[in-house]
């Protein structure tokens, strides 16, 4: 499995603050089948998550060597989960917050609850800098619920990722509702885990419900797709 959305690097946001916590979350993405985890801290004004690549590599290179000594078969990928405005355009020109590992896709987020920024126009910027946008947990916008409105988004060339905890209902019936439509649809691109220490793995657990509700195919095209790499 590749997991594109997880808050497991240790001290840079809110997802662990221990080394042992992090390596606990590594652990349990190994358990869940996960081979690729992408470790992408949040960069956030709003809630003052700031740490820069220049940082968040430091980090990085110290627990990836942790986890090579331990000799855990897992291949690890830095990015961030960036919470978008206009400026992080000039932050990512200047490339102070990360695409996704090796890649040109870059994982951006958006207010859960209102509409502050408009989601077409974010999907030009990104794309004018030559990344792919990939929006994170889309089912969890409250405000995006036309689904012919994330065709357009991917017609525009986002990528589409949703929660493995949505999947499984831990977020309600609606989103749960709209995770598997846009999956049936064809619409979703990465199932992630957005896993924080405060956060169970569910993508284990979600992956079985895609197998038997849609089939292998549709499985491992959403948690296992490569274009990360
Ligand atoms: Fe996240």
């Amino acid at each position: 499995m590749v997991d594109i959305h997880a808050h497991i690097l240790p001290f840079v946001d809110d997802g662990s603050s221990s080394l042992e916590v992090s390596l606990e979350l590594i652990r349990e993405a190994m358990d869940c089948g996960v081979k690729n985890q992408f470790l992408t801290p949040h960069f956030m004004k709003t809630r003052n998550f700031l740490s820069v690549a220049e940082e968040n590599q430091k980090v990085f290179q110290s627990f990836k060597d942790t986890i090579k000594q331990r000799g855990w078969n897992i291949n690890l990928y830095l990015g961030n989960e960036i919470y978008y405005s206009i400026d992080v355009l000039e932050s990512l020109r200047k490339k102070h917050i990360l695409p996704l590992g090796n890649s040109n896709k870059v994982l951006i987020e958006f207010s859960l609850s209102e509409m502050l920024e408009d989601m077409p126009e974010a999907v030009h910027n990104i794309s004018s800098l030559g990344y792919v946008p990939v929006i994170a947990h889309v089912e969890r916008y409250s405000y995006l619920n036309r689904l012919d409105d994330i065709k357009i988004l991917r017609r525009m060339g986002a990528m589409i990722q949703v929660n493995a905890s949505s999947i499984v209902g831990l977020n309600g019936k609606t989103q749960q509702a709209k995770a598997m439509k846009m999956i049936k649809l064809n619409d979703v691109d990465f199932v992630a885990s957005d896993v924080h220490a405060s956060r169970i793995n569910h993508m284990k657990q979600a992956y079985a419900i895609i197998l038997k509700k849609f089939g292998r195919d549709m499985a491992e095209k959403i948690f296992n797709n490569q274009s990360v790499l």
